[in-house]
């Protein structure tokens, strides 16, 4: 979608996840993730999967209360956004999970029209779709995106940022020893993965030379932001894991341009909590088990871990 449909859109949730928002929602964050880790501390089997225990629950919770989503149909939506995100999936098994969300998040909207809450679909009910600003489908299609998006990208993030941090003790020992490098080891997490890796893709709206290399207009381009996340005209030694890089605020693990992702002060702010305290909680935290045998999601729209199994 395209200006001026697109800005029109966006406009009605910038200030949702705008940074000051955001930053009044952490003590909350902090709270859910406190409560989880609460739980996985309290069990008794090991090993434990990380996914399931922190990764997955810590966006969808917070996806969940900022839309006004019940928790608990968290099945229904994880399992349909999976489908979502698959390569491996028919058009037709996308479509059908596509319209399942949809039924859903549709019946969403009449209960928030008939009982409003607290909560962003609620206020673009009343404030767009009673208006006529916006569609029944357009804003059940904008929902689907944003629990969709809320929760697949970061999940993944959390996980391998543990990960990553396990596989580079060097690294953790200095985040642990200065954790004021939280939100910089952080950015240096979302380079070093770029989840959202599978390719924007754009079509050219008129001639332009990128790189020496001809896009005529009408010519469709997919941008790598994994790739461009490596390149060594940009970052120094590219391939390295270095929390102390000095040149990461060039990464583009959020995209670029008009379509940036919306809500990256929000993955942000989980990211940095969740960093600093499973391992200030958890501070023998390790791989149970052997890294060449981990699961990664290397079918999906979104890399990452299918699970992640930890001891400590
Ligand atoms: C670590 C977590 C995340 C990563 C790496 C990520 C990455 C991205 C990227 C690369 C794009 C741009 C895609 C393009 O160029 O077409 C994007 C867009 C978007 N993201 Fe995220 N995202 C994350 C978390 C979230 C969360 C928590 C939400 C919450 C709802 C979200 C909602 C969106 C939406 C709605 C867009 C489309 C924006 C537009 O087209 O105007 N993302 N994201």
């Amino acid at each position: 979608m395209d200006f001026p449909e697109h800005t029109t859109y966006r406009r009605m949730i910038t200030k949702d996840f705008l940074h000051r928002r955001v930053e009044q929602l952490r003590p909350r964050i902090e709270n859910i993730i406190d409560d989880l880790l609460d739980t996985m501390l309290a069990t008794e089997e090991r090993p434990v999967d990380l996914v399931r225990a922190l990764a997955l629950p810590v966006p969808s919770i917070v996806i969940c209360e900022l839309l006004g989503v019940p928790y608990q149909d968290h099945a229904l939506f994880q399992t349909r956004s999976n489908v979502l995100f698959s390569r491996e999936a028919t058009a037709e098994q996308a479509m059908t999970c596509f319209q399942e969300l949809a039924g859903y998040l549709g019946e969403l909207v009449g209960k928030k029209a008939a009982e409003p809450g607290d909560d962003l679909t609620s206020r673009l009910v009343t404030e767009q779709l009673m208006t006529g600003a916006i569609t029944p489908e357009a804003l059940v299609a904008m929902l689907v995106l944003l629990l969709t998006a809320g929760h697949e990208t970061t999940a993944n993030m959390i996980s391998l940022s543990a990960l990553t941090l396990l596989q580079h003790p060097e690294q953790l020992a200095k985040l642990r020893a200065d954790p004021d490098k939280v939100p910089t080891a952080v950015e240096e997490l979302l380079r070093y993965h770029t989840v959202a890796a599978s390719g924007a893709r754009r079509v050219a709206v008129a001639d332009i030379e990128i790189g020496g290399q001809l896009v005529r207009a009408g010519e469709g381009v997919i941008l790598a932001y994994d790739a461009a996340n490596r390149d060594g005209s940009v970052f120094d030694d590219p391939d390295a894991f270095d929390i102390d890089r000095s040149d990461v605020d060039q990464h583009l693990a959020f995209g670029y341009g008009p379509h940036q992702c919306i809500d990256q002060q929000l993955a942000r702010a989980e990211l940095q909590i969740v960093t600093r305290k499973l391992f200030e909680r958890v501070p023998t935290l390790r791989l149970a088990g052997d890294l060449a045998e981990l699961p990664f999601r290397r079918d999906a729209a979104v890399y990452g871990l299918q699970e992640l199994p930890v001891t400590w």
